[in-house]
């Protein structure tokens, strides 16, 4: 039988406590104990990108870590980051740029982009693809995606630059 290992971290910035195997990854523990289901797990090998979500300000594949070692971490989801409205501006070009269809890979994708725009205000399409390499979507064919990303760039630049 699995280890059970107590952790405290910050959750969308909500204090959590529990009791966790010590094999329970973090999407299957943001999942399964605490219902937060917006961040999917699909290839569960560190692959896809479907996993995505913020630890302690770094995007990291839900799957390759497990909650027993983010005791005293702050963890945010695509619940979190929606709430804030931090990244209202992705979600409604996503929206309207048709940039998902099935939506299973959408949260990890804006968990992306909305690392990506932080980093990189101004990115090229090329830097857009690439940064996007890791987060695989079967339905889209990543082009309206990369529009989607390119406009809010677009966007907040010129409101930046207040024009
Ligand atoms: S489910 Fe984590 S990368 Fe695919
Ligand atoms: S919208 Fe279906 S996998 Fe991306």
């Amino acid at each position: 039988m699995s280890e059970a290992i107590d952790i405290r971290l910050t959750i969308n910035g909500e204090a959590v406590a529990r009791r966790v195997s010590a094999r329970q990854n973090l999407v299957d523990f943001l999942r399964e104990e605490l219902g937060l289901t917006g961040t999917r797990a699909g290839c569960e090998h560190g692959v896809c990108g479907a996993c995505t979500v913020r630890v302690d300000g770094a995007n990291v594949r839900g799957c390759l870590v497990f909650a027993a070692q983010l005791n005293g971490a702050r963890v945010d989801t695509i619940e979190g980051l929606s709430e804030s409205g931090e990244i209202a501006d992705l979600q409604a070009a996503f929206h309207a740029r048709n940039a998902l269809q099935c939506g299973f890979c959408t949260a990890g994708m804006l968990v992306a982009a909305a690392e990506l725009l932080r980093d990189t205000p101004a990115p090229s399409r090329d830097e857009i693809r690439d940064y996007l390499s890791g987060n695989y979507c079967r339905c889209t064919g990543y082009h309206a995606i990369v529009d989607a990303i390119e406009t809010v760039a677009q966007q907040r630049g010129a409101a930046k630059g207040g024009t």
